[in-house]
C-alpha cells in the first residue's frame, strides 16, 4: 500500500535545463501539379527567360525547378516561408526571395510572367498584385478551385483569358485554349469550380 505522501520528487537544476524539444523546420517544395503546367507554358509560348513575379509564394519554389535562369522574384509575409527559400539553394545571381507585403513590393524590371496560387492575402486585389507586368505578359491563377481571383480578370478589360491547364490521372496535363468556353463557365460559377480544384487559368495582359 501506497502511504500518501510517501514520494518526493527533488528538482533537480531548473526546469528550462530540459533539452529543446526537436521542431521540424518546414523547407521548400515543388509541386509537380505546378511543374507540368509551367513547362507546358513554356514550352506553348516559348518563353525561354521571363521574369516571374510570385506574390504570397509560401514555400513553393516549383518555378524555379522549370526557369532556373530566370529572374524570379519571390515575394512573402511569412519569415519562415523565406527563410526555407534562402536555405533551399536556388540560383544566387537570379533569384529574388523577398520578405515584404506582395502589396507593397514594387517589382524593380518588367515582369512577363506572375504567378498566383492560393494566395491568403487579407485581401485578394488582384489587379494589385499582377502590378508590374508589362502588356503582353501572362498571369497564371489558381485558388484551390475557386475561380474567385480569374473571374476578377476576366472582367477586366486589361486581360485576355488565353487557356486553362487541366490535370488527368491517365491522359496527365493539358493545356486548353477554348477562351470562349472557359470564360463561360467561369462567368456562370458562382466562385468554385470544385472539378477544377487547382488547375490554373492563363491569361494575357493585352
Ligand atoms: C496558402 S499559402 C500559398 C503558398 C503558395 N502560393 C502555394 O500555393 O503553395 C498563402 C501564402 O500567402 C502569404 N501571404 C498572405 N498575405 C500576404 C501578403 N500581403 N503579401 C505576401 N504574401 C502574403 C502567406 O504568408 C502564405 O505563405
Amino acid at each position: 500500500m501506497v502511504e500518501p505522501g510517501a514520494f518526493h520528487y527533488k528538482p533537480q537544476g531548473k526546469l528550462n535545463d530540459f533539452p529543446p524539444e526537436e521542431t521540424e523546420k518546414e523547407e521548400a517544395r515543388v509541386d509537380e501539379i505546378f511543374v507540368r503546367e509551367y513547362r507546358l507554358l513554356k514550352q506553348i509560348f516559348n518563353l525561354k527567360h521571363p521574369t516571374i513575379l510570385y506574390p504570397a509564394c509560401g514555400f513553393d519554389i516549383s518555378l524555379s525547378e522549370v526557369f532556373p535562369d530566370s529572374h524570379t522574384y519571390y515575394v512573402d509575409t511569412d519569415p519562415n516561408a523565406i527563410a526555407a527559400l534562402r536555405r533551399a539553394g536556388l540560383p544566387e545571381n537570379t533569384t529574388h526571395i523577398i520578405l515584404q507585403s506582395a502589396y507593397d513590393f514594387k517589382p524593380p524590371m518588367p515582369i512577363d510572367l506572375v504567378v498566383l496560387r492560393n494566395p491568403t492575402t487579407d485581401k485578394y486585389d488582384i489587379v494589385g498584385l499582377v502590378r508590374g507586368l508589362k502588356a503582353g505578359g501572362y498571369v497564371v491563377e489558381s485558388h484551390w478551385g475557386c475561380s474567385g481571383g480569374s473571374r476578377d480578370l476576366l472582367k477586366n478589360l486589361n486581360f485576355n483569358l488565353i487557356g486553362h491547364f487541366i490535370h488527368d490521372k491517365k491522359l496527365g496535363t493539358a493545356f486548353y485554349t477554348n477562351a470562349e468556353r472557359i470564360s463561360r463557365i467561369l462567368s456562370r460559377d458562382k466562385g468554385v469550380i470544385s472539378k477544377h480544384a487547382g488547375s490554373g487559368y492563363v491569361f494575357q495582359k493585352k
